[in-house]
């Protein structure tokens, strides 16, 4: 498509009255739709590939098949779940960027498509952007400008929240994202792929405090995970070559040890980042922030200091719709619309 080739949609400053807005997720390996209505969600419905299970990671070009399969049934899924017919729609909105090039272009595609045949406006939506958005899905929400945490397969940053659309990363990960430690762990531990849930699950029954991992030294808010996952591979051989029953005997207690370990880096920098801002509402966001020793340590730091924690409900954790939905609605109340011609991108800038 050029520009062109395409007609001019809606002017953006065109008054905009109540809103049902239809979002498309479909970034990595979760094909995903939500409808919300004035800002409320009415359906998230998610449709996992399980296909990538046993390639111990995500296929890129696996993933864009699924997605292309995936797509109609989901969005049917919900529109139906919502109440609301593909005719009431006052938008459809997509994730723009970060992600995998052939995955994102599914759901980008698939949006303008329906924005070109209803003559609607379309709304691009940044994936990580949007991640931090899910905080404001619940009732209780926090107030601009807040911290988040966003700790991701792909992802490991402090951001400040200012605004709907201006955030600032002020601290993030120098190589491996918190959520690619815990799979990249898991995997030495022999766990299939997606493994960081698996960890968490295990790492219930384990001691924490068993294993001791490297902890990186890393200056101010930045992160490092590599050296943690060399430390656990290291320690792994070593272990093994004395007994090779080591993992499965000490499964529990390696689980929480590597835990206890990324959650103690996350925290100690998330912690410095409200000190040094002195910024009080503090969220956590991405699938890691799924992660029930993150969450319950969140909490208890926060409480201790006196700051206020948000956690978004597990189903806006990890990749899903809603949160795209819900960082669309804010744009379409200030009329930011992308045109038909805007592209998705595997890369994005702030
Ligand atoms: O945000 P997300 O769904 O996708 C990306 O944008 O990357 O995050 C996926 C990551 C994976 O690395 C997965 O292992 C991790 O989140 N994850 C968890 C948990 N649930 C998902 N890691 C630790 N504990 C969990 N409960
Ligand atoms: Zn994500």
């Amino acid at each position: 498509m050029t520009k062109e080739s395409l007609p001019e949609i809606k002017d953006a400053r065109t008054p905009l009255g109540a809103g049902v807005l239809l979002a498309i997720e479909s970034s990595c390996d979760e094909t995903s739709a939500s409808v919300c209505r004035d800002g409320k969600i009415l359906s998230n419905h998610i449709a996992n590939q399980t296909v990538h299970e046993q390639y111990g990671g995500v296929v890129p070009e696996l993933a864009s098949r699924a997605h292309l399969q995936n797509i109609v049934p989901v969005v049917d899924v919900a529109l139906q779940q919502a109440g609301v017919g593909m005719n009431e729609v006052d938008a459809f909105a997509f994730t723009q960027a970060p992600g995998l090039i052939g995955s994102l272009l599914v759901g980008s595609q698939f949006a303008k498509s329906l924005a070109l045949a209803y003559n609607k406006p379309l709304i691009a939506v940044h994936h990580m952007q949007a991640h931090v958005m899910a905080n404001l899905i619940p009732e209780r929400r926090p107030n601009f400008p807040f911290l988040c945490l966003t700790v991701s397969g792909g992802h490991t940053q402090i951001v400040v929240a200012k605004s709907a659309s201006e955030m600032e990363v002020i601290g993030e990960t120098l190589d491996d994202a918190a959520g690619e430690a815990f799979d990249k762990s898991a995997k030495l531990l022999g766990l299939p792929y997606p493994g960081g849930p698996l960890i968490d699950k295990y790492a219930k029954e384990g001691n924490a405090t068993r294993f001791a991992f490297a902890e990186p030294q890393i200056p101010e808010l930045d992160f490092s995970f590599s050296g943690v996952k060399t430390s656990i591979l290291y320690f792994l051989q070593k272990e093994s070559a004395k007994n090779p029953a080591f993992v499965e005997e000490n499964l529990v207690d390696l689980c929480a040890s590597i835990q206890e370990r990324i959650v103690s880096i996350l925290l100690k920098k998330y912690k410095l980042a409200a000190l040094q801002t002195g910024i009080t509402q503090l969220c956590i966001a991405g699938g890691v922030s799924a992660n029930s020793g993150l969450r319950k340590a969140f909490q208890t730091m926060c409480d201790e200091a006196g700051w206020e924690a948000f956690i978004p409900p597990f189903e806006y954790c990890t990749d899903n719709a809603a949160m795209i939905a819900i960082t669309a609605y804010h744009k379409y109340l200030v009329g930011d619309f992308a045109p038909l011609w805007s592209t998705a991108s595997a890369r994005a800038t702030w």
